[in-house]
């Protein structure tokens, strides 16, 4: 009889790489050439598309340098755009900003660094958690599978983030006081209001919520 060794693979280890929308981002420069705001094809866009779409915007400073903010030390968000099929914000961080766990429902997003950088987490079960930081020229899309959680890394971050379709609701991941993991839905309007508002279901805690993110 053969006997079977199991180890637990750390995301560090080449033989199981963490395929994570972070470690797998493009450069700005060189991209978007054929996207912006003006040549969206009225349909919703793949993640690549996005991708396209954020670097195009991240491009023209003019479209969201009006809308920066650093004041108060919560995290900052403006629209740039929304249609039917997609949207586009501008957000400012601070390194103290940290989106909690979240899912964007059924859109699919990019999120472009412009200045600064971000950090990506991405949720892992029987392995070590995995943790990506993404710098200023840097984009990188994901589909609506996707979960993950965004925090601040420099001062005076910014990112451009487009999503498709336009978000709507979404999954803000809560821990129960016995670590059971919960999807509470929030509506867009949701994101909006502070923490406190968020909804909470009995006997549940909400990790910070943050959309869009
Ligand atoms: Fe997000």
């Amino acid at each position: 009889m053969s006997t079977v060794s199991i180890t637990t693979p750390s995301t560090d280890d080449p033989a199981f790489p963490a395929s994570v929308p972070a470690r797998e981002s493009d450069a700005i420069t060189g991209l978007g050439a054929q996207a912006g705001l003006e040549r969206l094809p009225q349909r919703d866009l793949s993640p690549q598309e996005l991708r396209d779409l954020a670097a195009a915007v991240a491009a023209r400073r003019e479209l969201w340098d009006g809308g920066l903010d650093f004041s108060g030390g919560e995290r900052h968000y403006v629209s740039l755009y929304r249609d039917a099929h997609v949207d586009v914000w501008v957000l400012c961080w601070n390194p103290a900003n940290d989106t909690g766990w979240h899912d964007h429902d059924i859109s699919s997003g990019a999120v472009a660094v412009v200045e600064g950088s971000l950090v990506e987490h991405n949720l892992t079960i029987g392995r070590p958690p995995v943790s990506t930081e993404v710098g200023a020229g840097r984009v990188f899309s994901f589909g609506p599978d996707h979960i993950h959680r965004l925090t601040g890394q420099a001062p005076g971050t910014v990112s451009i983030h487009a999503y498709s379709p336009p978000l709507w609701r979404m999954g803000q991941y809560v821990i129960d006081d016995g670590g059971v993991l919960h999807r509470v839905s929030v509506s867009y309007a949701d994101e909006l209001r502070p923490l406190d508002d968020v909804p909470e279901t009995p006997d549940t805690r909400a990790v910070p919520a943050a959309i869009p993110a």
